[in-house]
């Protein structure tokens, strides 16, 4: 079987085709990039609009196969940003009944553990995924993903770019913040924000802000704002594998890609006698193999959905999906 996956859940329109091994025949991505501030929704929607057919054309020239030859259609069905969500899923049915075949939703935040699984040799892991739009713990508990903790307010990759934006670097700022932080001398202090198993954010970013405004330098603010954030996310994560005596942590999303994290979250595993593992580059921030392979296990467990269940689910969480894929 071949599965052709949409993924459009924010700034990527992505386009990734999969067959019953989890072998990736193509993964194609466009990335929209606002001039200046944050993701405006219908602007991004707009880009997704236009890239979609040319990316679809495109993914399938790199498998070398024909849309007749798909035997799936999936798509990201939420959580997300509304308008994304609507021009992808639209394009996803198009696409079905042009085609003729099923198509099914997916839920993003599993896509992110179950390409891990595919592509690592993780197992049964706790994901910790940590990107612009998202920040939860997750692991498989009882026929669930369950969400063992969450950021309450913003994610803490939005956290990063709107710190980035105020302080001069432009938008998409983890890796340039990645990089000044290495020449932090100084551990500021900022809140410290674990709540219970949860997190929260823009907090920190105030505090980080108002240091600024006082004087600290940016390399200091760099330094202190990833230290903490990543401390917090450490320690979430760390909890979470306690609690469901997993020993398997599972990396995914676009801050993942953070070496200083990647190093602390290691030391943790290390510590606890337990293996981390990060999905390659592409394959850990948004992209449509991860939907395609997820839709794919999905369908294989006999999940069926009609048209009309194909509606986007702007706040789709994690453990409202029935894991029939899974034992
Ligand atoms: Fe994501």
């Amino acid at each position: 079987m071949i599965a052709l996956g949409l993924e459009g859940t924010a700034h990527t329109i992505g386009v990734g085709i999969v067959d019953d091994d989890a072998n990736i025949l193509a993964n194609e991505a466009k990335m929209y990039k606002p001039e200046k501030g944050g993701i405006h929704p219908r602007e991004a929607a707009n880009h997704h609009a236009e890239n979609v057919a040319p990316l679809i054309g495109r993914a399938l020239e790199t498998a070398g196969i024909k849309a007749e030859e798909v035997d799936l259609v999936t798509f990201s069905q939420g959580p997300g940003l509304g308008p994304c969500l609507r021009t992808v899923a639209t394009a996803a049915r198009a696409l079905s009944l042009s085609i003729g075949v099923p198509i099914v939703g997916v839920n993003h935040c599993i896509a992110h553990l179950e390409i891990g699984v595919a592509k690592t040799p993780a197992k049964d892991p706790v994901l910790l995924y940590a990107s612009g739009g998202n920040t939860q713990v997750i692991a498989f508990a009882n026929g669930r993903y369950r969400i063992f903790g969450e950021t309450l307010d913003i994610g803490v990759g939005n956290m990063l770019d709107k710190l980035g934006r105020e302080i001069g670097l432009g938008y998409y700022a983890g890796p340039r913040i990645e990089t000044i932080a290495k020449e932090g001398k100084r551990l500021l202090e900022l809140p410290y924000s674990v709540k219970g198993m949860d997190m929260a954010f823009s907090g920190i970013l105030t505090a980080a802000l108002n240091l600024r405004a006082d004087g600290a330098s940016v390399e200091d603010i760099c330094h202190s704002v990833q230290e903490t954030c990543f401390a917090m996310l450490t320690e979430v994560t760390e909890r979470a594998m306690a609690h469901v005596e997993k020993d398997e942590v599972l990396l995914g999303g676009g801050v993942v890609q953070n070496k200083r994290l990647q190093q602390m979250v290691a030391r943790m595993a290390e510590e606890r006698g337990a293996s981390m593992f990060v999905p390659e580059g592409k394959l850990c921030i948004d992209n449509g193999a991860m939907i395609a392979w997820t839709g794919l296990v999905m369908h294989r467990s006999g999940i069926r959905m009609g048209i009309e269940e194909t509606h986007v689910r702007q706040r789709f969480r994690t453990d409202d999906v029935d894991v029939t894929w899974r034992s």
